[in-house]
Formats: C-alpha cells, sequence, structure tokens
C-alpha cells in the first residue's frame, strides 16, 4: 500500500477577488503536494472557499445579489485562479455546498451529544457596522478599534463551546509533538500563548444572522463562520466514510493570522468529536510590498496575481514565490526581482542550457549519441537533500540544490568545450548533458509545472517518478525536439499609471434637468448611489435608460450643470451620429482594470480627463492598445463607427 499525503490550503474568503497572499499559500501546498506524489505517495490535495459569515452576506449586499448568488459566482473566480496557476488540487471545497453543510452539523451534534455545547450569553462592547464584540482592552478611545464608530454595550443569547476543557490535552501534543507546529518559532508562540493565559470557552453560535449553517440545536442561531469553515478538511474528504479513513490527518498550510484557529480551536473541536488532530501545521508568512508593508487597497499597494500570470506566466510566479522567501519568513514582493529572477536563473540557466544541449545534439549527432555519463552530480543525494528541504517547508533551500545542479551542467558543457574534442569524448559529454537535464526535468516539476513538462517533451521522457532520477536512463538515438523556449526574457518597466478610476454603475432612475433641455439627472448604483448629470436627452427616453449597466469616471472633480451637481461623468463613445454608453458584464460597483497600468484615484479635473484618449476596436474600449475590463469582463461598446468614435 502507498502512503498517503494529505495536505491542505485555508480556505480563502471571497469576499474580493483573488490576491498574492492566495497565490503564495497556494503555491507553497502545491509544490510539496506534487514533489509527494513524486516520490510516490498517494497524495489529496485540498482547496477551496470559506463561504459563510457576515463579511460575505454584506459583499453580496453591496453587489444586490443573494449571498448564495454572490458566492457562486466569486467561487468561480477562484476555482479559475487556481487552474491558472497550476494548483493540482484533487478537490475543491465550497462551505456552501450540501455535503459540507450535512457534516458541520454532524460535528456540532457531536460535540453537542458530548456535553460540550452549553447555553449562555454573550457580552461586550459591539460595533453594529462591524457586528464584532469587543473587550474593554480592545477597545480604543472607547470606539471600535476598526471603524472608530461608537460601540455599544450587548448581551445576546449564545451557545459556547467548552473550549476550556481541553487545554491541558492540546498543550501536551504541542510540547510532544515537536513538528506538529512548524516552523519552531510558531510553536513556541502558541505554547506560550497557552501556559500563558487561561484558555476561554469559545461562542459557537450567532443569532440574527441567516446566511450560514442552522445550529441543529436551535434554528435561530447559525454556526460560528470558524467552526464551519474548520470542518472543511474532514467534509472533502466524505468524513465519517472511506475517504477520511484513508487520508486523515492532515497537514494544513495556513498563514500566520489565523494560526490560533488551527492550533487550538481546531484540535479542541477535533478532540471533542473524537477525531485525531491534524498531522501538522505550517505557518507561511505573509506576502509584503517591496518596502515590507502590508499590501492593501486603500494603500494602493496591491499587486494583482492575475495580471502578473498574464504579464509573465504562472511558472515564473510560482518559481519567484517559492525562491525568494523563507520558510515561515514574511517576503517582500518586487517585480523588478521577479524579472531578475526571470532572465538569470529561468531564461539564462535553465533555459539556454535546453537551447544549447539541443543545437549541439541536433546539429552534430541527430540524435543523443550512445554513452556513458559522467556523473556531474549525485543524483540520489541530490533527491535526498531536496527532500529534507521540502520536509521542512523550505522551497528555496530545494531550488539552490536544483540549480548547484543546473549550474554544474552549465560549466561542464562550458569549460569541456565539446566542438573541440574527439568523437568519443563529445558523445560522452552531450549524452551526459541530456542525461542531466532528464533528471532536472523531474525534479523541477513541483515548481515549474509547465517548464518542467515541456523540458521532458524536448528531451522525450514520459515517466516522472524519482525512481528515475539516476544516471544512464536516457535512451541513446532519441531525437530532441521541439526545441522550445521555456522561458522569454523580460525588461522590467515600473508600472504605469491609468488616471481615470473607472466603475460599473446601473442607472436606477432617470428625471429631467429643471434648467436644461438637452441633459438627464441620474441616480447611478456603483456600490453607493451618486448623482450624475448626462446629456443623453436627444438621443434616449427615460425608460431606454432606466436598469442599463454604465460605466462612470469616479475621480472626476464634481461639477455644477446649471446648478446641479454632477458627482462624476457617465462614459459614451460619439461617432457624429451615434452617442453609445459604454457597458460591462459585471455587478455595479467593480472597478475597472488594465492589464499593465495602476488604475490611479486621484481626483482629476475635466481639463485632465480631456486630454485622455480612449479608442474602440472590434467592441471592446482601449487605452494605449489595452483593453480595458473588470476581470477578463471587457468594457464595451456597440454601434459605433469606431474609426471616427470619441469617448466623451
Ligand atoms: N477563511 C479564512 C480561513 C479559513 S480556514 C478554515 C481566511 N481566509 S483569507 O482569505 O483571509 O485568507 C486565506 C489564507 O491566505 C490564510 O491562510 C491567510 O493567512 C493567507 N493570506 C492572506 N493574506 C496574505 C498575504 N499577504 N501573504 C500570504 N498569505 C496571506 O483567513
Amino acid at each position: 500500500m502507498k502512503r498517503t499525503f494529505y495536505i491542505t490550503t485555508a480556505i480563502d474568503y471571497p469576499n474580493s477577488y483573488p490576491h498574492i497572499g492566495h497565490a503564495y499559500e497556494k503555491v507553497v501546498a502545491d509544490a510539496l503536494a506534487r514533489w509527494k506524489r513524486l516520490l510516490g505517495f498517494d497524495v489529496f490535495f485540498l482547496t477551496g472557499t470559506d463561504e459563510h459569515g457576515q463579511k460575505l452576506a454584506t459583499a453580496a449586499e453591496e453587489k444586490k445579489l443573494t449571498p448564495q448568488e454572490f458566492v457562486d459566482e466569486m467561487a468561480r473566480h477562484f476555482i479559475q485562479f487556481a487552474d491558472k496557476l497550476d494548483i493540482s488540487y484533487d478537490d475543491f471545497i465550497r462551505t456552501s455546498q450540501h455535503r459540507h453543510k450535512v457534516v458541520a452539523t454532524e460535528i456540532f451534534s457531536r460535540v453537542h451529544k458530548k456535553g460540550d455545547i452549553y447555553k449562555g450569553f454573550y457580552e461586550g462592547h459591539y460595533c453594529m457596522p462591524c457586528e464584532t464584540f469587543y473587550t474593554e482592552k480592545d477597545l480604543v478611545v472607547g470606539h471600535c478599534p476598526k471603524c472608530k464608530r461608537e460601540v455599544k454595550w450587548l448581551k445576546e443569547d449564545a451557545y459556547f463551546f467548552a473550549m476550556s476543557k481541553y487545554k491541558q490535552r492540546i498543550l501536551e501534543h504541542i510540547e510532544k509533538n515537536i513538528t506538529f507546529i512548524w516552523p519552531e518559532s510558531r510553536r513556541n508562540e502558541i505554547l506560550s500563548r497557552l501556559q500563558g493565559e487561561e484558555l476561554r470557552d469559545l461562542c459557537v453560535s450567532r443569532s440574527g444572522i441567516t446566511w450560514g449553517i442552522p445550529l441543529p440545536i436551535d434554528k435561530s442561531h447559525v454556526i460560528y463562520v470558524w467552526f464551519d469553515a474548520l470542518v472543511n478538511y474532514i467534509s472533502a474528504i466524505d468524513y465519517p466514510g472511506e475517504k477520511f479513513v484513508r487520508y486523515w490527518p492532515a497537514h494544513h498550510v495556513i498563514g500566520k493570522d489565523i494560526l490560533w484557529f488551527h492550533a487550538v480551536i481546531w484540535p479542541a473541536i477535533l478532540l471533542a468529536a473524537g477525531i485525531p488532530v491534524p498531522r501538522q501545521i505550517y505557518v507561511h508568512g505573509f506576502i509584503n510590498d517591496e518596502a515590507g508593508e502590508k499590501m492593501s487597497k486603500s494603500k494602493g499597494n496591491v499587486v494583482d496575481p492575475i495580471q502578473l500570470m498574464d504579464k509573465y506566466s504562472a511558472d515564473v510566479l510560482r518559481y519567484y514565490l517559492l525562491r525568494s522567501t523563507s520558510a515561515g519568513q514574511d517576503g517582500n514582493f518586487s517585480e523588478k526581482d521577479l524579472v531578475a529572477r526571470n532572465n538569470t536563473e529561468l531564461a539564462n540557466d535553465l533555459g539556454n542550457l535546453l537551447l544549447r544541449v539541443c543545437t549541439l545534439i541536433t546539429k552534430n549527432w541527430g540524435s543523443v549519441p550512445k554513452a556513458k555519463p559522467v556523473q556531474l552530480f549525485d543524483a540520489a543525494e541530490l533527491v535526498a537533500s531536496m527532500d529534507e528541504a521540502m520536509n521542512r517547508y523550505e522551497f528555496n533551500v530545494a531550488l539552490e540544490k536544483l540549480w548547484e545542479a543546473i549550474h554544474l551542467v552549465n560549466k561542464h558543457l562550458n569549460e569541456t568545450e565539446p566542438w573541440k574534442k574527439s568523437k568519443d569524448e563529445q558523445a560522452v559529454i552531450l549524452y551526459t548533458a541530456a542525461d542531466a537535464l532528464r533528471i532536472i526535468s523531474i525534479l523541477a516539476e513541483p515548481f515549474i509545472p509547465q517548464a518542467a513538462a515541456a523540458l521532458r517533451k524536448t528531451l522525450g521522457v514520459s515517466k516522472v517518478t524519482v525512481k528515475d532520477c539516476v544516471w544512464g536512463k536516457t535512451k541513446a538515438k532519441t531525437t530532441l525536439g521541439p526545441q522550445e523556449i521555456l522561458f522569454h526574457k523580460r525588461e522590467f518597466a515600473a508600472a504605469r499609471v491609468f488616471p481615470l478610476a473607472l466603475v460599473v454603475g446601473k442607472i436606477t432612475d432617470v428625471s429631467p434637468h429643471p434648467n436644461a433641455d438637452k441633459l438627464y439627472l441620474l441616480k447611478v448604483d456603483i456600490g453607493r448611489s451618486i448623482q450624475l448629470v448626462a446629456g443623453l436627452k436627444p438621443y434616449y427616453s427615460a425608460a431606454q435608460l432606466l436598469g442599463r449597466i454604465i460605466i462612470v469616471v469616479s475621480n472626476l472633480k464634481p461639477a455644477m450643470l446649471r446648478g446641479v451637481e454632477s458627482q462624476g461623468m457617465l462614459l459614451a463613445a460619439d461617432d457624429g451620429k451615434h452617442v453609445i454608453p459604454l457597458t460591462c458584464g459585471a455587478p455595479p460597483g467593480s472597478k475597472v482594470e488594465l492589464d499593465t497600468f495602476v488604475v490611479g484615484d486621484a481626483q482629476i479635473t475635466y481639463d485632465e480627463f480631456a486630454k485622455i484618449k480612449l479608442t474602440v476596436k472590434d467592441g471592446h474600449v482601449l487605452f494605449d492598445q489595452q483593453e480595458l475590463h473588470v476581470h477578463r469582463k471587457p468594457v464595451t461598446v456597440s454601434g459605433v463607427d469606431e474609426a471616427k468614435a470619441t469617448i466623451r
């Protein structure tokens, strides 16, 4: 029987689009999953989305969708994202799925039957807009620490989980199992918190919220979103069925902000339900911006992993993330460094090596010559040292080992100068290089799967298992090809700014302007309601505009137009005959993006706006040849003469 390896990522909140932190975590887990498969393990790799809770319900409300409609749409983005990143997940769990709700309810009932759920009340300082309880010490000068608004003292019926009962067992488990929480610094953090603080029981219900899983014992409450979410790790493997028996316990890959939930709350729930605790919790650091600052939308320093993959490739992003971060540490994302690594390590060291070997062999021999290889490196030792690093989540170390081997092959070709050698000597040199590349193609697979597959195709290698990482397995007479350029060299250009903040809006009301014949007053929903003055009256009736999805400039200085304030501007294409508003198949409130531009949000004047030239091609709206879109849904306009159209 094969040894099993069950690995999971945290399940992401799909209240917004996937970010670089989500990419990093998935790539870390994927590299290890692929590595274990290479080693012959029976791997099960789980990822997914965490779809309940107030945060999601609020995000759905802002988009005027039901929570289910909203999460259905957003989960699609997360699945596409995982696929684009080449994440080799075996299952994608969504907590709004029936299969999950059944198991979450079952676990809650089990813990209740055990006598570990009791009714009490929850009291504290409550912030209405944030729907969060705070203790006295959380407050900032008596106000909500998050939104700074006033808080109210509130007391609410609630159900509690007797988590405190399990403190000792959890503590002992962590003490006895050095690698249960990894790396060690994180283990120490939890140990000292557990030793130093009283472990309080956990409130595991919320009332007044309907988007969640009802408590089996009281349908007027829903299960607390974290209790619900953690259960995904077993609902996805059909607890208590055969798959659960085969794969549990898991290795959880998570970020440092959610360690307490995984290291204490989750083991407590499992112990109460009579289920073994996880095998390991690996805690990775955060990806911050170039200056080491946390990325956030308000700071405008967020990098979009989808744009990076479009610009470079999934492999380049994967390689960069794995190579430039150390286990458990934060990493600073720098596109400049990504380009530098792409050019030297990927394009030069590996890509050029393949081209060189292919050219030398094809030109001089037609196909791989027969010879006994020189063992440039100890293949078994390479695998063992990479394995040791991988098991410690030191992907950068594993990659350094692999690149040492790549350097040795480059050095071998440079120093032996095969083109100056006799036929026999040349055969040995070239066979050695091809054989080394074959071994490298196998070991590179977990990190850069697409390039590794291209490499194997060129070298005529079909099997991918670590057992093939021995010298001399390349078949003589193999014709090499097609000669692929594995990685293109890139130039780094600092991001340019697109100065228009465009947002999708829906017209909710149309009325005539009191002082102008050609103008309408429009009420537009852009996530909030704004008023626009638009010169569309000669072209459209009110009924034709009502409900229409339009594109609004949201950073234009508000202007008084004939005595009425316009808080933005609707964009339309005008070819002299027709005036047609731009549109986009995305929900109101969504922001328009461009691939290689950063969208500026500083306020601009009408004169500045008038200098910006947008064009139309095949119905799509472009700026500097680049498509305006909302997460791949293009901004469009049809029915105008594109050559003559100006967008205003
Ligand atoms: N839904 C919860 C997890 C429930 S698991 C039962 C959640 N979701 S999240 O979308 O906010 O975060 C998902 C994962 O991404 C977490 O492990 C989190 O630590 C990680 N990251 C979020 N931002 C990050 C960075 N900037 N860098 C690296 N990872 C970070 O928490």
